[in-house]
């Protein structure tokens, strides 16, 4: 079974692209994460868990969504992480999350994919995305190959920086830059609670037909880059710049 989280489409395009060629299906986790339902995934098939990383990790609310789903003592799990640009050191995590779990752990393999973080950087225009993820299938290729031999992911070389970027550094940036205080909307809003629906924490309210922001935010760009009248700002960094989906993957 192939498990994903994703703001923005790349790791569900993931997601789809493994399920398709495994024979298998493709799950979205912010159902379970949105509607509080606990998850189980007994079936004896290998789990293949994929998101993007935040800050050279899983997700905060994908990891805990793990944590605490019930799964069976034993079966393989492998991690497919998309990023703009690398990983870091993200496998560590999930290498002591499957220990805990008493699953076996099968790697992590990393997929660059299109940029989506508009609330820091810039994202890449549609001919140089579709560039990026065209060089991004055979590695997803690779990756199937694996899974389906059963066969674990190639280990990846890790530097100090590595070490670095997904330890104290994401802690840095959980703490210091993942807030929700500089969503605006505009007059361009026409109160339709897409961005409400979407959010797979629920920290957008509707208030007299306008969204509102709370505090609970994973900064997964899916209400920024969603908003069909692009109404939505992140203070004044994103204004003017083009917002980011994947293409479905078909
Ligand atoms: C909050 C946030 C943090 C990110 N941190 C990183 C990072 O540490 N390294 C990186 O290469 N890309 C980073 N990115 C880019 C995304 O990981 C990348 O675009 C990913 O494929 C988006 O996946 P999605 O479309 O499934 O949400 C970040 C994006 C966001 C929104
Ligand atoms: S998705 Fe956009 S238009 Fe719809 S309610 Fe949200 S901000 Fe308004
Ligand atoms: S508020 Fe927007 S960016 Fe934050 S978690 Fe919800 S959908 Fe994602």
């Amino acid at each position: 079974m192939v498990i994903y989280f994703s703001g923005t489409g790349n790791s569900r395009y993931c997601a789809r692209m493994i399920a398709q060629n495994l024979g298998d299906r493709a799950v979205d986790a912010a159902r379970y994460i949105k509607e509080y339902i606990p998850a189980e995934f007994t079936a004896e098939a290998p789990l293949v868990f994929v998101s993007p990383v935040y800050g050279w990790r899983m997700p905060k609310l994908f990891y805990d969504f793990i944590a605490c789903c019930d799964i069976v003592a034993g079966n393989d799990a492998y991690f497919v992480l998309t990023c703009g640009s690398d990983i870091g050191n993200a496998g560590k995590q999930l290498k002591e999350l499957c220990a805990q779990k008493r699953i076996n752990y099968r790697g992590v393999l990393e997929v660059v994919m299109p940029e989506n973080y508009i609330a820091m950087f810039p994202v890449p225009n549609e001919e140089k995305s579709e560039k990026i993820i065209s060089k991004a299938l055979p590695v997803l290729e690779k990756g199937i190959g694996c899974i389906a031999q059963r066969k674990p992911f190639p280990e990846r070389r890790i530097s100090l920086l590595d070490k670095a970027k997904s330890s104290f550094v994401n802690d840095i940036f959980c703490r210091y830059i993942i807030k929700s205080s500089p969503f605006r909307v505009d007059d361009r809003c026409i109160g339709c609670g897409k961005c409400a629906d979407l959010c797979p924490l629920n920290n957008i309210e509707l208030k007299d037909g306008k969204p509102v922001w709370n505090k609970d935010c994973t900064h997964c760009m899916a209400c920024i880059c969603h908003c069909p009248t692009e109404a939505i700002e992140y203070g004044r960094k994103s204004v003017g710049k083009r917002r980011y989906r994947c293409p479905e993957y078909k």
